[in-house]
Parts: structure tokens; C-alpha cells; sequence
């Protein structure tokens, strides 16, 4: 007999395939409770705790992504329900969503594209001139295996990279305890902690102005880090210079205010959402689903269901 898979969200068509050959797929508008055993889902819809409290024979919750604020880890962990997620295959994609974020404030490059578009180029002559992204110093907040790639990859543009995280890591780069006070040393900060009650707003009003009107927010960790509303003060009165951002408070909504914005780049948390990259996503999370129902293993447990 086929085990029964709830599937929350999208998943590819190679997932799929490799799913149906030991599963029975079930949506999220046609399933039997008592019958689900397996969970596949995805960083933004996750696993809410009444779905998850209604599946009592639930034993492992698939997360294809690596953040896993979305699933109430809480409840799983009390009930010996494994979590997975997809760590490292996608650490050099979100690096590079947020150097590309990064390279287009600083070079305007939606300003610019604009510019030639429109045909102010040939009515007006020169583009203003943009910064240099060479030779900043860059805060990094959160400087796990994400963190650490991009500050590998800012090494072309010859950054100074400084780090803000709870612990102190084994690393060349300079640590502050403090966010704000990091921030008034930085022409750039990114933010790529996982989102949840830890880091809720830990981007606030003072830490903004901390990083200034020269300043460079950079967001791909989670919408949940950053004070939108903070931020979009700071960004209309000049108390900070720019922000590119991945992730939003409530996505997919964007407040208009933001999008109305020129000194914003926007993207629709599309940080891992390459072809190849999103194929290793999909891999993984089904090779734990596989390999449960195998040898009651997985590959890639979160760090709190490690020891179940
Ligand atoms: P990771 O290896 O677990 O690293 C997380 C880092 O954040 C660690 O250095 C940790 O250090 C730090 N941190 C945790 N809580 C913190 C807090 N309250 N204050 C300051 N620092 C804190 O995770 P990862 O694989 O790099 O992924 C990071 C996050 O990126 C994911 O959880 C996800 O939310 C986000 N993400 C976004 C996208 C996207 O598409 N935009 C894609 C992938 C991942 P300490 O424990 O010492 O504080
Ligand atoms: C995914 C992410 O797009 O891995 C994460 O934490 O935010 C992204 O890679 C997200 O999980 C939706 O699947």
C-alpha cells in the first residue's frame, strides 16, 4: 500500500514524478487526516500548528528550503514529528541575489535601464554618475552558511566585511555584540539571519538611521527582520539611502509605499529561484521523504530534530 503525502505549495514535476513512485500525493482541499504520515511543504507556507495538530499520525514534515520559521517546530519536536529542510545547496544562489541586490543600488541599475528605455539618454545626454561598490564596509547579519558566501563573494570588491550574530564565530572578520552600533560603522548591511521571534524587527528605526543616508540595506533573509514600516519612513525622508530586498513583511504583498520608492530594487523572494539551484532544492527534500520511508532516516534534519 502507498504512504500518504499531504503536499502544501507548489513542487516541480521531477519532484513529483520521484514522489509518485512511493507516495500517494494528496491536496491541501482533499485529504484524510488520519491517513497523512508525511508533509511536504515550503519555506513560506510551512506548517501551521492547527494543520499540524490535526494530522495524528504525522512523522515527518519535508521543508523544501532551508528556513523553517514557517513550521511550528515547537509542536513537532514535542510530538517526535521529524523536520527537514535543504541546507547548503543553495548557499552561492541567495549569496548571489543579495551581491546582485546590492551591485543594482549602488550602480542604480534600474535607474539607468530606465534611462536608456525611455530615451532620456538621447534627449538629455549622460546618466547622473553612481558609487563605487569597491572598498565598502559591509555588516553581515548572520553569518551561518548563507552569511558566510556572501561574504566570499564580496571578496572581488575588496569589502571589509564586519559581522553581527549571538555568538561569537571563529572567523577573520570583525564581530559586534551590537547591531546598532555595527551599523554606524557600515556602508552596507545585509541581513540573512532566519526569520521567528528571535529576530523580529532586530532592523528597526535606530539601526537604520545608524547605517545612514549613504547607507545600503540589503534584505534576503526573511521580511520579519526588518521594520517595514521603520524602513519605508527612513527611505522617503533620506534617513537611510537605499534598500534592495528579497522578502517582504507580508508577501506577496508590497506595500505601495515601498514600490513607489526610487531608491529601492525589489524582488519577489526569488533568492534560491534558479533552475539548477531549485532542482538540488527539490532533490533534497525528496530524498528525505525517500530515505524515511526506507530506513526511518533522513538526510537533513533541522538542528532541534536532530535526535529524534
Ligand atoms: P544558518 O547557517 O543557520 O545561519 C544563521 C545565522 O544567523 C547564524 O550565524 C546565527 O548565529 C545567526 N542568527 C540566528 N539568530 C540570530 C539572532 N537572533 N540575531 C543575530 N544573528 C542570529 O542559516 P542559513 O542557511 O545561512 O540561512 C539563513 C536564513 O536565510 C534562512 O533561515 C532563511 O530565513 C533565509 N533564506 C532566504 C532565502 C531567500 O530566498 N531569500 C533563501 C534561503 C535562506 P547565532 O546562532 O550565533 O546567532
Ligand atoms: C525558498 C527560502 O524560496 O530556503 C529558504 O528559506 O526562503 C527560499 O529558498 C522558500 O523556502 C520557498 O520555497
Amino acid at each position: 500500500m502507498m504512504t500518504n503525502l499531504l503536499q502544501i505549495g507548489g513542487i516541480t514535476a521531477e519532484m513529483r514524478e520521484r514522489l509518485e513512485t512511493a507516495f500517494t500525493l494528496h491536496q491541501l482541499d482533499d485529504f484524510d487526516a488520519d491517513s497523512i504520515t508525511h508533509v511536504i511543504t515550503n519555506g513560506h507556507d510551512g506548517l501551521q500548528d492547527n494543520l499540524m495538530a490535526s494530522l495524528p499520525n504525522l512523522k515527518v514534515i519535508s521543508g523544501y528550503g532551508v528556513g523553517y520559521d514557517a513550521v511550528d517546530v515547537a509542536q513537532a519536536v514535542r510530538r517526535g514529528i521529524t523536520v527537514t529542510h535543504t541546507p547548503n545547496v543553495l548557499n552561492e544562489e541567495v549569496a548571489t541575489t543579495a551581491l546582485l541586490l546590492l551591485l543594482s543600488c549602488y550602480r542604480e541599475v534600474l535607474r539607468d535601464d530606465a534611462y536608456v528605455r525611455s530615451g532620456k539618454w538621447q534627449a538629455k545626454g549622460n546618466a547622473p554618475l553612481t558609487r563605487s561598490v569597491d572598498n565598502q564596509t559591509v555588516g553581515i547579519i548572520g553569518l551561518g552558511r548563507i552569511g558566510q558566501a556572501i561574504a566570499h563573494k564580496l571578496s572581488p570588491w575588496n569589502a571589509k566585511i564586519v559581522y553581527h550574530t549571538r555568538s561569537k564565530k571563529n572567523v577573520v572578520y570583525t564581530y559586534y555584540d551590537d547591531l546598532t552600533a555595527m551599523a554606524k560603522d557600515c556602508d552596507v548591511l545585509i541581513c540573512i539571519t532566519p526569520g521567528g521571534p528571535s529576530t523580529h524587527k532586530i532592523v528597526n528605526a535606530k539601526v537604520m538611521e545608524a547605517l545612514g543616508p549613504n547607507g545600503t540595506l540589503i534584505n534576503v533573509s526573511r521580511g520579519s527582520v526588518v521594520d517595514e514600516a521603520a524602513l519605508i519612513t527612513a527611505l522617503q525622508n533620506g534617513a537611510l539611502g537605499w534598500a534592495g530586498l528579497d522578502v517582504f513583511e507580508d508577501e506577496p504583498v508590497v506595500p505601495q509605499a515601498l514600490r513607489d520608492l526610487p531608491n529601492t530594487v525589489l524582488l519577489p523572494h526569488v533568492g534560491s529561484g534558479t533552475v539548477e539551484t531549485r532542482a538540488a532544492m527539490g532533490a533534497l527534500t525528496v530524498n528525505n521523504l525517500l530515505q524515511h520511508l526506507k530506513d526511518g532516516t533522513v538526510i537533513s534534519a533541522i538542528p532541534e530534530c536532530a535526535h529524534i
